[in-house]
C-alpha cells in the first residue's frame, strides 16, 4: 500500500481449525455432495431457528427462485417487493415471466412500507417478496394481513438477517417461508449456498425435489425425474463450514453486534445518519455497517478518500428498480419510490465483519469525518 497503512476490507469472514478440521472430514470420507453433513447443517439450523424445515439450496438466489416458482408465478402475473435491496429478490419472479412492481421503504426501518405495499397491489399482483434489508426485520405482521387479504402468497428474503428476532422470535419462526443467504460477507458465512426454511412439509419436499433436477425427494433412482427440476444442489464442503459457522454463531453476532455498537459511539458527532435502533418488536441481527451521508454531500469523494487510505467501501444499496436492465425492461425512472431513492442516493457501506479492530474503526471513522 503506498500509504502505508493497514488495509481495512469492507467485509471478511471468521473461519478457523473448526471449518477446517470439519472440511478435512468431509474430503476424507468422499461425500461431497447429497452426502449427510448437508442433513446435518439442515437439522441443526432448523432447530436453532425455530422453524420446522430447512432445505440447503446453492445460494439464496436459488431459494428465492424456487419459492417463487412453488407460489405459482407466471407470465402475467405481478410480485411486489423493495427498492431497498438486492437484485434477487425481484429476478426470482422474473426467472419465472412475473412482472415486478418496487413499493417504497418506510424511511426508518428500509424495510417495505405496509401502506406503500397495499397500494400498489392490482388485480394481477399474485406474491409479495418482503425483504429484511441490513439485517432488520421487515413488518411481518401487518405484511401477513395485507397478503391474506388480498389472497397473495409472502416470500421472507432474509438473506441478509439470520439471528435477527421479530417479535422475540427469530426469523424464521413465523411461518411465511424464506431464505437465508451464506455468502462470505453473511452472518454464516460458506463461501455459496443458502436455505430455504418453510413450515409446510409439501414445500420442503418440493424444495429437495427441485433442486435436484426434480429428482423424487426421497427414494427414487437417480434417473428418474418426476417433475422439471434445477441444480441447486449445495455441496457438503459447504455444509461443513456452515456447521462450523452454526457452532459460533452467537460468538459472531455478538462480535458484529458489539462492533455496531463502537461505531455508534465513534460516529457521535459525525454528521452521518445512523440505521435505526431496535424496538420492542425488532431485533437486528448487524450483517452491513450502512450510514447515509447529509444530503448535498459529494459521496463518490468521500468514498474515494476512504479507499485511498485503504479502507472497503460501496454505494449500499443502489435501488433495484433503477438498475440498468430495469430500466431498459420495464421503463422504471426516479421519482417512483423517493423514500428510497433519496436513502440510496446518499448510503454508504464501512468496513464491517466481526473480527473488526476497535483501531481500524477509530481510523475508518478518522477519515469518514475528515473527507465530510
Ligand atoms: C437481500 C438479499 N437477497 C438475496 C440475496 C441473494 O443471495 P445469494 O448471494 O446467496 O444468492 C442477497 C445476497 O446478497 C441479499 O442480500
Amino acid at each position: 500500500m503506498s500509504t502505508g497503512v493497514r488495509a481495512v476490507p469492507l467485509a471478511r469472514p471468521l473461519l478457523d481449525e473448526r471449518e477446517e478440521e470439519l472440511v478435512l472430514e468431509v474430503l476424507r470420507s468422499g461425500r461431497l455432495s447429497l452426502g449427510p453433513t448437508i442433513d446435518r447443517f439442515e437439522e441443526l439450523l432448523a432447530e436453532r431457528i425455530g422453524a420446522p424445515y430447512v432445505a440447503a439450496v446453492s445460494s439464496g438466489t436459488a431459494g428465492l427462485h424456487l419459492l417463487a416458482q412453488i407460489a405459482g408465478l407466471g407470465p402475467g402475473d405481478e410480485a411486489i417487493t423493495s427498492p431497498i435491496s438486492f437484485a434477487a429478490s425481484a429476478n426470482c419472479f422474473i426467472f419465472e415471466g412475473a412482472v415486478p412492481v418496487f413499493a417504497d421503504v418506510d424511511s426508518r426501518t428500509l424495510n417495505l412500507d405496509p401502506s406503500a405495499l397495499e397500494a400498489a397491489i392490482t388485480p394481477r399482483t399474485k406474491a409479495v417478496v418482503a425483504v429484511d434489508m441490513f439485517g432488520y426485520p421487515c413488518e411481518l405482521d401487518e405484511i401477513r394481513a395485507v397478503c391474506s387479504r388480498h389472497g397473495l402468497a409472502l416470500i421472507q428474503d432474509a438473506a441478509e438477517s439470520l439471528g435477527a428476532e421479530y417479535k422475540a422470535r427469530q426469523v424464521g419462526s413465523h411461518g411465511p417461508s424464506g431464505v437465508f443467504g451464506f455468502y462470505p460477507n453473511k452472518q454464516l458465512a460458506t463461501g455459496e449456498g443458502g436455505v430455504v426454511f418453510t413450515h409446510s412439509e409439501r414445500e420442503w419436499q418440493l424444495v429437495r425435489s427441485l433442486r435436484n433436477q426434480g429428482r423424487a425427494y426421497e427414494g427414487g433412482t437417480w434417473f428418474h425425474h418426476v417433475r422439471l427440476g434445477f441444480n441447486y444442489r449445495w455441496t457438503d464442503v459447504q455444509a461443513a463450514i456452515g456447521i462450523g459457522q452454526l457452532e459460533k454463531l452467537d460468538r459472531l453476532l455478538e462480535l458484529r453486534a458489539a462492533a455496531a455498537a463502537r461505531y455508534r459511539r465513534l460516529l457521535e458527532g459525525v454528521e452521518v445518519e445512523l440505521l435505526c435502533e431496535d424496538d420492542a418488536d425488532h431485533r437486528r441481527s448487524w450483517f452491513v455497517y450502512v450510514v447515509a451521508l447529509p444530503g448535498g454531500s459529494d459521496r463518490a469523494r468521500v468514498m474515494a478518500e476512504l479507499r485511498a487510505q485503504g479502507i472497503g467501501t460501496a454505494e449500499y444499496v443502489p435501488c433495484v428498480h433503477l438498475q440498468p436492465y430495469m430500466r431498459e425492461a420495464y421503463g422504471f425512472r426516479e421519482g417512483m419510490c423517493p423514500v428510497a431513492e433519496d436513502f440510496a442516493s446518499r448510503s454508504l457501506a464501512l468496513p464491517f465483519y466481526p473480527q473488526l479492530e476497535a483501531e481500524d474503526q477509530e481510523r475508518v471513522v478518522d477519515v469518514l469525518r475528515a473527507a465530510l
